[in-house]
């Protein structure tokens, strides 16, 4: 995809993190940005970062592209319908969406309460369904493009993440079954499998993550959102459909599908390891 082809974005999880990384590399590219996700203040607060940053030489903002918000859950299928319905007759068709809204809440599969899984499988997989059902018909007649964002975690099955693996490994099956529905519909599907990524998200992530889950990922990098960004351009002009940025994270991807018995393994000693280590202190 040469650069700005994209005309309309619409992103999900546009606030913060990843998509609003994606936002920023749109907005340089010249493509109006719709920024969707729940709190209006942090919405405006990213709308406010994406337009400072179009100032000409003589202090004025440019008049294009277009940022704009809009808050809503995507788990909720009426606001999304009723909402976004709205937002394309005043925004503008979208010929780009980005299904990013997401957060996670790793604990011990045990410990997990059933609502927590329930608002998993909400943001990730039911919000992907409900936000590409209601903008497909646009994106169709736009011949645009869809990616929706799974999770290394969608790929590997990881300590901590039942329920996230779980709706992020929907995600990706999502994906695979809507491509080849539309294979000969003109409209692009990818899926982005960051792994760990700088944001306020994965901060918060942090914070909850069992002493395995921790030990699991200590040895991993940890990706920028503007490199994650870079590199789902990158893999989009490409024509891939699984676009997994970094080094790293791919190699782990290759060998779980050719070898998952050797990630197993390394996962399965890291773990015990660390329960040795908890034991003796
Ligand atoms: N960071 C990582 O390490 C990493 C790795 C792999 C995959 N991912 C995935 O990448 C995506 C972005 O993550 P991030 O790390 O950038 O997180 P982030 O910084 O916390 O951003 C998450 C965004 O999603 C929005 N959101 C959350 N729940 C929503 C809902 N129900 N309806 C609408 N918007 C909602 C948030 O805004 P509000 O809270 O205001 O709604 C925010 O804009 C997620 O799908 C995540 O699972 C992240």
């Amino acid at each position: 995809m040469p650069e700005a082809t994209v005309r309309c974005a619409f992103i999900t999880g546009g606030s913060s993190g990843i998509g609003l990384a994606v936002a920023k590399e749109l907005v340089r590219r010249k493509a109006d940005v719709l920024l969707i996700a729940r709190d209006k203040n942090r919405l405006e607060q990213a709308a406010g970062s994406l337009i400072s940053g179009r100032v000409d030489a003589s202090g004025r903002i440019e008049p294009k592209p277009r940022v704009a918000t809009l808050a809503l859950d995507v788990g909720n299928p009426e606001q999304v319908k009723n909402l976004l319905l709205r937002a394309v007759q005043e925004f503008g068709e979208p010929d780009f969406l980005l299904n990013c809204a997401g957060e996670a809440f790793p604990d011990y599969f045990d410990r997990i309460p059933d609502a927590l899984f329930e608002q998993t499988i909400n943001v990730h997989l039911k919000g992907t369904w409900y936000v590409t059902k209601t903008l497909l018909p646009y994106l169709k007649k736009n011949q645009g493009i869809i990616v929706n964002v799974s999770s290394l975690a969608g790929l590997v099955g990881v300590f901590g993440y039942t329920a996230y693996s779980a709706a992020k490994a929907g995600v990706i099956g999502f994906s695979e079954a809507l491509r080849s529905e539309l294979v000969d519909e003109g409209i692009r599907i990818a899926v982005l499998c960051p792994p760990d990524t700088d944001t306020p998200g994965f901060e918060k992530e942090n914070r909850m993550k069992p002493r395995e889950t921790k030990a699991i990922s200590a040895s991993a990098g940890v990706l920028k959102p503007e490199t994650v960004a870079q590199e789902l351009f990158r893999g989009l002009s490409k024509g891939k459909f699984l676009i997994i940025p970094g080094f790293e994270a791919r190699f782990t991807a290759w060998v779980a599908r050719h070898m998952p018995v050797v990630v197993r393994w390394v996962m399965d000693r890291t773990i015990r390891n660390c329960r040795r280590q908890i034991q003796s202190v």
